[in-house]
């Protein structure tokens, strides 16, 4: 099958834009797609960082420092944007504005204003395809709760809780880095770094919470500043975001945390659904297994696990027989974008990235969470 040649440039030559290299570098794992990445152009700040892009990638041809040398490069279609949330407002803007598709990383601005600021580049630029990075739902047993949510397998919805908790932040002489510092993270903290993951799903299914009580703890306050001194840590560490959901139909308890310290949590997310007909969960944790416990009147409760097969948006060469990981979320994340880059927003994907208007509205979520927070009360959300 011969295969659209998608070129990217990334922009950020950290953990996420090697990331994508490797997702890029194994595009042969999937079966019947007609579309294929290739990294043309990088962009680092610190110019040394794209070193490692120019020894492990042979497609990258040009490396720069400035970003607007690779958004004027015609031999570049379209972008990942992995930098810290300062920069996503005045970078996502211009990519948007040089007529590259952008999938760009959370939370999509560092807060509200900078989001909005984006939004209105969206919509003066509807030619351009932009989604927003969150590779978690690409899970199978993520999947799999996606299906028996369409498939309104729950009865009445009685609870949700969903979650997204790691403990790398628990050694307190871990070094300071930007995601503990306002300026370059943002007040939203954890949740800016980890909500959108935690967000999407409930957000895909339409359940808009309607009020919000936070939580938010810092534990670390202080850390070495990898200069023989310490550094104080300015942002949330955890967040535990109690809402109330109303739909059409339902009204439910919905709760969402994002945790940096959470002791023997690596790489956590998680969903759980209780429902009067179903109840479902599904955790990164036993990335296999997922939980259907189906109940009727009077009848037994029995947790059915099952080793859900490596079924996720699109095939792949060993998908019957082996396991799915973090790498294959993220495989198939990058999969979704090209696929809309290459066949247009009507392709036939089961799944789709997240959209910008998710990444939007976990940004008024997250603000109001630090209203709630602020002030001890409960905070309505206002989704109109
Ligand atoms: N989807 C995920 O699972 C996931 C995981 C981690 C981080 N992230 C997100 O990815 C983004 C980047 O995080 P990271 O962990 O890769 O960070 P990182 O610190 O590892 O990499 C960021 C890179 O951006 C570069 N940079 C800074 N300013 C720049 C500029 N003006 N132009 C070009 N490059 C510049 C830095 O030099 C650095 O190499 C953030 O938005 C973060 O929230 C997503």
């Amino acid at each position: 099958m011969s295969k659209k040649e998608i070129r990217f440039g990334v922009i950020g030559c950290g953990l996420m834009g090697k990331e994508f290299a490797s997702a890029a570098a194994r595009w042969l794992h999937l079966t019947d797609v007609d579309f294929i990445p290739r990294i043309t152009h990088v962009c680092d700040a610190h110019l040394p960082a794209t070193e490692w892009f120019r020894q492990n990638v042979a497609s990258v041809t040009r490396a720069t420092a400035d970003y607007r040398e690779l958004l004027a490069d015609p031999e570049v279609d379209a972008v990942y944007c992995a930098v810290p949330h300062n920069l996503h407002q005045q970078l996502y803007i211009d990519i948007i504005k040089s007529g590259k598709h952008l999938l760009g990383e959370k939370p999509f601005g560092i807060d509200l204003a900078a989001n909005e600021a984006i939004m209105r580049a969206i919509a003066d630029h509807p030619e351009v395809i932009v989604r927003c990075s969150s590779e978690f739902p690409f899970f199978p047993g993520a999947q799999r709760i996606a299906e028996w949510v369409a498939q309104e397998k729950f009865g009445r919805i009685i609870e949700v809780e969903a979650g997204f908790w790691h403990s790398s932040d628990l050694d307190p002489n871990k070094t300071i880095n930007w995601k503990r510092r306002i300026a370059t993270n943002g007040e939203y903290g954890c949740m800016g770094d980890l909500g959108m993951h935690v967000a999407h799903l409930p957000f895909r299914f339409g359940w808009m919470p309607a009020n919000v009580r936070a939580l938010l703890s810092k534990i670390v306050e202080r850390r070495p500043d990898g200069k023989g001194g310490m550094a104080d840590c300015e942002t949330w560490d955890n967040a535990i975001l109690a809402c109330e959901v109303k739909t059409d139909t339902q009204a439910f308890p919905m709760v969402l945390s994002t945790k940096r310290i959470a002791p023997g949590h690596a790489n956590t997310w998680f969903i759980r659904i209780s429902g009067t007909k179903g109840s479902a969960e599904y955790s990164t944790k036993n990335p296999k297994q997922v939980a259907f416990l189906p109940y009727e009147p009077g009848a037994e409760q029995a947790w059915h696990m099952t080793d859900v097969p490596y079924k996720s948006a699109y095939g792949t060469i060993t998908g019957g027989i082996f396991e799915f990981g973090f790498s294959d979320s993220i495989l198939q994340m990058w999969a979704a974008f090209c696929d809309e880059i290459a066949h247009g927003r009507d392709n036939q994907a089961s799944f789709q990235c997240a959209r910008p208007e998710e990444a939007a509205m976990s940004h008024k979520l997250f603000t109001a969470a630090l209203e709630s927070a602020a002030s001890g009360m409960t905070v309505s959300m206002n989704w109109s």
